[in-house]
């Protein structure tokens, strides 16, 4: 039996992976999140209320050492930007907290938790035309990237020392967030999916030639149980991979909405560029990442395949 947590379990991302570890008995599951409902609850989980940075929490949570931790829980980008000292206290101390009462447990328990931490491509900054590789320089732009690039570093150290065994993912874009969701400003990359394939009018605010970098909702939780169960052996030493993409255009999207939800779509989608949303979202360069798929982490296949997935109902 495997103890596994999960810090933000009632997230978008956090709700697909209990879904998905639920289904092997042999999990016993410990959720952390700061609101629960009857979806992540059932057999062998437990469900602790309040902050993954609070040392109550953490103490009863890893009561039993935590094998894997799956560390999901953030501000989101845009509210840390607003509101600092809530994204400095969550994302970045929080996060730090966590990792130490991991290490302690390695260090005085000699159990070493594998953790796995959802990192963002908010880490890079701004990005030219040119490919983008792993190696990219890190430039956030936002607190949020800040503090998830400052979080990696840690986490790397403290794998270095051996007290975590940990794993960075960089996650892009993860597609489709429930529509009732609006307050992102990649909104639009769900948007388009729900609003078209339910025989809705949709206004985009980036361009048909925008281009993102997506992945769907299963893909990424594929990738986070790949990144639980790897051998680190030859982990680069910054414990981070750049998780490979599609990247699409918004008109390559249209296409794949097409041919799966019919020819109509086209008619239902305008665009009304918001030019701030184009450059922070729509200018996506080509992304090359080699090693990550070396590793084993995989992008959804192509267009058809990433709609496909994306809109699948929840298992
Ligand atoms: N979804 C994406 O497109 C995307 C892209 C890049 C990175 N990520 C990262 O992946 C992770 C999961 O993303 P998501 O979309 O599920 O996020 P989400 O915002 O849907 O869920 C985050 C969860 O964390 C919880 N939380 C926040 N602060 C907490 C605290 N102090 N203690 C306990 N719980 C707390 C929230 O209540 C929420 O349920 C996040 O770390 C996010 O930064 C997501």
């Amino acid at each position: 039996m495997s103890h596994i947590v999960i810090t933000g379990a009632s997230g978008f991302v956090g709700r697909a992976l209990v879904r998905r570890l639920r289904a092997d008995p042999q999990h016993q599951l410990t959720l952390i999140d700061q609101a629960f409902d009857a979806a992540t609850d059932g057999p062998n989980t437990r469900q602790l209320l309040g902050s993954f940075g609070d040392p109550a929490v953490l103490d009863q949570a890893l009561r039993t050492p935590a094998d894997i931790v799956f560390h999901l829980a953030s501000v989101p980008g845009s509210l840390a930007e607003r509101q600092h000292a809530l994204g400095y206290q969550v994302n970045l101390q929080a996060t730090l907290t966590l990792a130490h009462r991991l290490a302690a447990q390695g260090e005085q328990q000699g159990h070493v938790a594998r953790l796995v931490f959802a990192s963002s491509i908010a880490v890079y900054g701004p990005l030219g035309t040119l490919p983008v590789r792993e190696g990219q320089p890190a430039q956030p732009a936002i607190s949020y990237g800040a503090h998830k690039l400052m979080a990696e570093i840690e986490l790397a150290d403290l794998s270095r020392r051996g007290a975590v065994d940990a794993v960075s993912l960089r996650l892009p874009g993860i597609v489709a967030r429930p529509a009732t969701e609006t307050g992102h400003g990649s909104a639009f990359m769900s948007l388009i999916m729900h609003r078209l394939a339910a025989g809705q009018p949709y206004v985009c605010p980036v361009s048909s030639g925008a281009t993102a970098w997506w992945m769907s909702l299963p893909c990424c939780v594929d990738n986070l149980l790949h990144a639980a169960a790897i051998s680190t052996a030859d982990a680069p030493p910054s414990r981070c991979w750049q998780l490979p993409v599609l990247h699409l255009s918004m008109h390559q999207i249209l296409a794949a909405l097409e041919q799966r939800y019919g020819a109509q779509c086209g008619q239902l989608l305008s665009h009304q560029v918001d030019p701030q949303i184009e450059a922070l979202f729509g200018r996506f360069p080509a992304l090359h990442t080699p090693a990550a798929l070396a590793a084993g982490f995989r992008h959804d296949g192509d267009a058809d395949a990433l709609i496909r997935h994306a809109m699948a109902p929840a298992q």
